[in-house]
């Protein structure tokens, strides 16, 4: 399997012509990668231009794609869309998205997202036919092990009732609250990720199955850098890396890839 290694935007950048050259940037390194599939996830309303610029070149490699950031719970047919500001599972179908991210922890914080809301949202995004990348992590890594309830209350109320026959298309991204957004300086450790991917993978028994619980791919977020991603890709137990800050910096991001491409899959 294809490493992923993805982008998330989030609330940038500003202007579409520096989405249009981070954009570039990135695909020119991309599609020349075999082992990496590399997924940017601009904000909605460079969906349309990112897409576009996408698919000029045909990528028959399968080494791009396009991810959104959220979607709406309701996938609602034709004519029933009055949802002031939200965007369908449908439409980001129909600009070339192939993945959508949800459960965010900024979502949670600041849009007020339950495990209920994100639920819904997982399961009408698999039923359209996008993959999901679904983030869950802690607050903080209190010393009497409560971060290793939540993480495992947000994995089973996230995935209650997902049907069997969509599990292929889940994706889980650990992402601990307190490691985003330092730019490298407080990341993880390898080993500790480690520890919570077969922590995830021990829940994902209990809620999917075994094919499932062994090989559904996990990746690690929070201050991913060309510098520590090396070692997060060979020592910490993932399959790809969900990066913010560097994700805007087309030098940096594409030496993550690169780093990500010369290293063995397992
Ligand atoms: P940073 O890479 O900026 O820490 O952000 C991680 C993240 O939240 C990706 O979804």
């Amino acid at each position: 399997m294809k490493r992923l290694i993805v982008a998330n935007w989030k609330m940038n950048p500003q202007s579409p012509k520096d989405a249009e050259r981070i954009f570039g940037g990135i695909r020119r390194t991309a599609v020349k990668l075999k082992k990496i599939e590399t997924v940017i996830c601009p904000p909605f309303v460079y969906l349309s231009l990112v897409g576009i610029v996408g698919n000029r070149v045909s990528d028959k490699r399968l080494s791009f794609s396009l991810g959104a950031q959220d979607l709406f719970w309701e996938n609602p047919p034709a004519g029933k869309g009055s949802y002031t500001g939200e965007i369908s599972a449908e439409m980001l179908k129909r600009f070339a998205v192939k993945y959508v991210i949800v459960g965010h922890s900024e979502r949670r914080r600041h849009l007020g997202e339950t495990n209920e809301i994100i639920n819904r949202k997982i399961k009408t995004a698999l039923k359209a036919g996008l993959r999901v990348i679904f983030c869950v992590g802690e607050k903080e890594r209190n010393p009497n092990e409560d971060y290793l309830r939540f993480v495992k209350e947000e994995v089973i109320a996230g995935l209650k009732g997902i049907q069997r026959k969509f599990l292929g298309k889940l994706i889980v991204a650990y992402e601990p609250i307190w490691a985003i957004g330092k730019k490298g300086s407080a990341a993880d450790a390898p080993e500790d990720i480690l520890q919570m991917v077969l922590y995830i993978r021990r829940i994902l028994l209990l809620v999917t199955d075994k094919d499932s619980a062994r090989v559904m791919p996990i990746l690690y977020g929070g201050s991913v850098v060309p510098k520590n991603a090396e070692s997060f890709l060979r020592n910490a137990g993932i399959q790809g890396l969900l990066i913010g800050h560097e994700s805007l910096i087309p030098k940096d991001f594409n030496e993550i890839l690169r780093i990500a491409e010369k290293i063995k899959t397992k």
